[in-house]
């Protein structure tokens, strides 16, 4: 069974369908991804699956639960973590702060606790560490898109759904970013990764779906998709 199962979704503004019939499926412990041009339908996607935007039709379930009717505070509650496009820094405060803001609210989490999951990010981003106290909109793009990744670990997801966080970045943090998310999934975790950059994302994913004008134009094993003429004249032509 998937982790994560959308069928037939539909989502629509102001009554222009955005997306059309999506089917999507996770599996615990995958690296999914989402490739897609520019104005495809990806954020879209994510926004839905996460709640941030109301569904048309169809269904969205996520540990054998459906949560298509579920406001976002308690899909992530569950475990479905977004890391959205754009990062959303929270101005004004430090890394720490930025670090503790969504963590803090989950229900049973003690001061221990947090001490633990800051340690364990800061493991993973010493640059975190180092600069814990400076207010995190003075980070870097690669630095503020690990900031991103680790607010959304504190959170403790089993699945974590992430918007382009490679946008803007050197290749070398890309590869350190991607290379971070493999590992999280070698830990069990799994990963739905949205990319514009189709080969960097398709080459380290289990799967990948390809979506063109809020359709699934593709889907399968990367290799597959990557030897697709269709998608290397989309994509490099
Ligand atoms: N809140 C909204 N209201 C109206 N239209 C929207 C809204 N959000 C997105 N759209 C439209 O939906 C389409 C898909 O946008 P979306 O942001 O999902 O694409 P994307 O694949 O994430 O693009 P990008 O790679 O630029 O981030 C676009 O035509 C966009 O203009
Ligand atoms: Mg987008």
């Amino acid at each position: 069974m998937s982790l994560l199962s959308v069928k037939g979704l539909d989502v629509a503004f102001g009554g222009v369908p955005v997306l059309h019939g999506i089917d999507l499926d996770v599996e615990a412990g995958s690296l999914i991804a989402v490739v897609g041009a520019n104005g495809a339908g990806k954020t879209t996607l994510l926004r839905a699956i996460s709640r941030l935007a109301p569904a048309r039709t169809g269904s969205i379930s996520f540990d054998g639960h459906d949560i298509g009717h579920l406001p976002p505070y308690a899909v992530a509650r569950r475990g479905l973590v977004h890391v959205p496009q754009g990062r959303q820094i929270v101005p004004g405060l430090s890394v720490e702060q930025n670090l503790l803001v969504g963590a803090s609210n989950l229900e049973g989490m003690d001061s221990a606790t947090l001490d633990d999951l800051l340690a364990a990010e800061y493991a993973r981003f010493p640059v975190l560490a180092e600069r814990r106290h400076i207010p995190g909109e003075a980070l870097s793009g690669g630095e503020q898109q690990m900031l991103a990744v680790s607010r959304a670990l504190m959170m403790r997801p089993r699945l974590l759904i992430l918007d382009e966080p490679s946008l803007g970045l050197a290749p070398q943090i890309v590869r350190s970013i991607h290379g971070t998310l493999r590992q999280l999934t070698s830990e069990g975790m799994a990963v739905l990764l949205v990319e514009q950059v189709a080969f960097a994302a398709l080459r380290i994913s289990d799967r990948g779906y390809v979506i063109q004008n809020g359709r699934i134009a593709m889907s399968g094993a990367p290799d597959q998709l990557l030897q697709d003429p269709a998608l290397v004249s989309h994509y490099l032509g």
